[in-house]
């Protein structure tokens, strides 16, 4: 049976935990670059690839919950990826979790399972 699981992976980045409000930062993790960015308190993740054009979400911003492109300024939730104005598809996010180890960050993996385990 194939399974679509989360693979976690530890992020060893240790300006993670004193990311500031609002602020952006861009990690390799596994060879993916990912963009971090905390909301409200709470570290969130996404692939840095606007699903625009393709490019990187470098020199953007926060805006009212968003993550700003700053190419076109198209706007990206980043605990849904939904663009704000519906005019790209949507941003991959990933899970976070800050644990007492560091940041860990879940990778979409799929997996053959039989009887229970998993081959990959
Ligand atoms: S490349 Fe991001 S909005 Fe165009």
């Amino acid at each position: 049976m194939i399974v679509e699981t989360v693979r976690w992976r530890r992020v060893d980045d240790d300006r993670l935990a004193g990311l500031a409000e609002g602020a952006l930062l861009r990690v390799l993790v596994k060879d993916q670059a990912v963009r971090f960015v905390r909301m409200d308190g709470v570290l969130r993740a996404m692939a840095d690839r606007c699903p625009h054009q393709g490019k990187s979400f470098e020199g953007g911003w926060c805006e009212g919950g968003h993550v700003v492109c700053p190419w076109h300024r198209l706007q990206f939730d980043p605990v849904t990826g939904r663009c704000r104005f519906g005019m790209a598809s949507n941003v991959e996010v990933f899970p976070v979790e800050e644990r007492a180890d560091g940041v860990h960050i879940g990778f979409p993996h799929t997996t053959v399972r039989i009887f229970g385990i998993d081959l990959w």
